[in-house]
């Protein structure tokens, strides 16, 4: 089953934001580590990252036509882009956000999610392992949905 991880703003440079907070992984070693783990979980992984809203929501559309489960980590635009929540409500398929950090405990403006509210659940604060833990929490998803994950 084909298993969709997109990631919002600034993830491409993962390696140049605060490492006290993102960890020092760059987005090609973060990728790699999404990879090895979705395959051994029987997905075909689909990675992606745009700073584009609007490239986000194609994608999101595409998705909801395919009806490929999604596993999504916003960034910023998590907090405030309406647009893409409403496109991650089309979907048909599961999605689950993902963040690197825990957007509860820092500063109040990324303490709401617009994307929570259609997302069938949120891992958050564990660093690449929130990944990890999302595509575990998927595989289990898309099986009690009678879906195939091989
Ligand atoms: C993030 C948390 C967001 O608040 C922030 O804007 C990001 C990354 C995370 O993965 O922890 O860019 O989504």
């Amino acid at each position: 089953m084909k298993l969709l991880v997109l990631n919002g703003p600034n993830l491409g440079r993962l390696d140049l934001r605060d490492s006290a907070i993102y960890g020092t992984l760059n987005f090609t070693e973060l990728s790699q580590l999404i990879m090895e783990c979705a395959i051994n979980h029987g997905f075909e992984p689909d990675i992606r990252q745009s700073d584009s809203e609007s490239e986000i929501i194609g994608w999101l559309h595409e998705a909801a036509d395919a009806k490929t489960p999604v596993i999504f980590n916003p960034a910023a635009f998590t907090h405030y882009s309406h647009a893409i929540g409403d496109a991650a409500a089309m979907l048909k398929a599961p999605l689950i956000e993902v963040h690197l950090s825990n957007p509860l405990a820092r500063e109040e403006f990324r303490h709401t999610s617009v994307i929570s509210p259609v997302a069938a659940g949120t891992i958050a604060g564990f660093g690449p392992a929130s990944y990890e833990l999302a595509i575990r929490a998927m595989q289990g998803l898309v099986g009690s949905l009678g879906g195939s994950t091989a």
